[in-house]
């Protein structure tokens, strides 16, 4: 899909706003993301973390619950901003939550240095295991 210029500022606003939020007390690495829902709507979410370490959620995953919660269920774009020199990709198990409800939306990381990772889901998790696996 074409993006304007203007909705992914706004994508990494939202997002830069969402990784201020993030509950981080642990890592002190803060994650914010924005996802353009098919619908139009915009969802952010941050990383929270827990003092059971494993059951932190990653922004990504936060973003796309908060989506389906919000009633949409597909996606073309997600924003993911950290406040570090370099981009941050996503982990492998959001990587696999953003398949389910976008394999073909845009992935684009962005940070406070000028580099910009660009890709896809599918991209981002080739081959990978999806709803259409079930039958
Ligand atoms: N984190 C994310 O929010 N997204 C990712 O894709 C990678 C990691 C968070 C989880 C944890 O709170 C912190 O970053 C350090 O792993």
């Amino acid at each position: 899909m074409s993006l304007s210029p203007a909705i992914v500022d706004r994508l990494r606003d939202e997002a830069k706003a969402a990784a201020g939020r993030a509950y981080c007390p642990y890592s002190h690495f803060r994650v914010g993301a924005a996802i353009l829902a098919r619908s139009g709507e915009v969802l952010s979410g941050c990383n929270v973390e827990n003092a059971s370490y494993g059951l932190t959620i990653c922004a990504e995953r936060n973003a796309a619950f908060r989506m389906i919660t919000a009633g949409a269920t597909a996606f073309d774009v997600i924003v993911v901003y950290t406040p570090t020199a370099t981009p941050t990709a996503p982990c492998g198990a959001c990587r696999q939550v953003l398949n389910e409800f976008g394999p073909t939306a845009e992935v684009i990381c962005v940070c406070d240095g000028p580099d910009v990772i660009r890709s896809t889901v599918h991209d981002l998790l080739p081959r990978a295991f999806g709803p259409e696996n079930l039958g």
